[in-house]
């Protein structure tokens, strides 16, 4: 049965309310502390190894042709949903992970961490995961990024990756082709910590900047991807460990070797613009 009108309507206030902080009745909060501001404990930077299974990545880039066309790669990303099947090298694997998450800092003794993208705070309180087709060197299966060393752990292999895949990002089965799948999760308490109750519209903003570096630096080396909203959190977060509640799934990326011959594929998505003359 179709849900109401009220309901609907009820909804989209709610959604609006969380962009626009309407929810924040400032008498209501009169006097309310942060639990960085009751000088309580900061959480961890980032989260521990949760296996033995760690690997160290590359960190010399010099080997990779760059494109340093900064317009040229401002004006050429899109997003990319047909990947060739070519193998990706551990070394792109490498850069753009250290574009997108990499560590490049701490501030103070160890108050924050100081990396490739821009955070709300330097709370950076994002954890990225990722599911392996083909990428030269690396079994296939689930991983786990640890950017304070820029390394990667190996987690699990589910049954069948692919379906995995494609059923983690609601039935998007062409995601399924991608070489990486890159899933970001949010350690909440991270954020929390520093800007309690106004921290979760701020940590949507932030991952945004993710997903832009993704693009940019997946365009500069010839890859491609698409940012997916559409995540099934809970079976990401049961495949990859994650308690749902302290740190949850809710953003991913499928990265892959694309070719320019591909741009009339890449237009079957989006058939239906002329089929309904839209
Ligand atoms: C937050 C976000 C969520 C997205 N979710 C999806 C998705 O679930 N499936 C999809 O095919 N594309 C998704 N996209 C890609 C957009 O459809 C795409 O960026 C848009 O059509 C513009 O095309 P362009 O990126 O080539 O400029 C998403 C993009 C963003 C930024």
């Amino acid at each position: 049965m179709e849900p109401s009108k009220e309901l609907i309507e009820e909804k989209i206030r709610e959604g609006r309310a969380f962009v626009a902080r309407w929810e924040i009745d400032e008498n209501l909060f009169e006097g309310y502390l942060t639990d960085q501001d009751k000088k309580l404990p900061q959480p961890p930077l980032v989260k521990e190894a949760m296996t033995d299974n760690v690997m160290d990545l590359p960190r010399d880039f010099s080997a990779l042709a760059i494109n340093n066309d900064f317009l040229g790669i401002i004006n050429s990303r899109e997003s990319h949903r047909v990947y060739t099947g070519e193998t990706m090298s551990l070394l792109e694997l490498s850069y753009l992970l250290w574009c997108t998450q990499g560590i490049k800092e701490i501030r103070g003794r160890a108050y924050a961490t100081l990396r490739t993208v821009p955070c709300g705070g330097a709370r950076h309180e994002f954890e990225c995961y990722m599911a392996v087709r083909d990428v030269d060197g690396l079994e296939p299966g689930l991983y786990h990024y640890l950017p304070m060393h820029h390394q990667i752990e190996y987690l699990d292999a589910p049954d069948s990756l692919d379906e995995f895949i494609s059923a983690s990002l609601c039935g998007q089965a062409w995601t399924a082709k991608a070489n990486v799948v890159f899933y970001y999760s949010a350690v909440f308490y991270r954020a929390e910590w520093r800007y309690g109750i106004t921290t979760h519209r701020v940590l949507l903003i932030d991952s945004g900047h993710i997903t832009e570096n993704m693009y940019l630096a997946a365009t500069s080396i010839g890859l491609g991807g698409c940012a997916i909203g559409a995540v099934d959190g809970n079976l990401c977060d049961s495949s990859f460990r994650l308690d749902g509640e302290e740190e949850a799934m809710f953003y991913a990326m499928p990265v892959g070797k694309v070719k320019a011959e591909d741009k009339s594929k890449e237009k079957e998505f989006y058939a239906f613009v002329d089929e309904q003359n839209l």
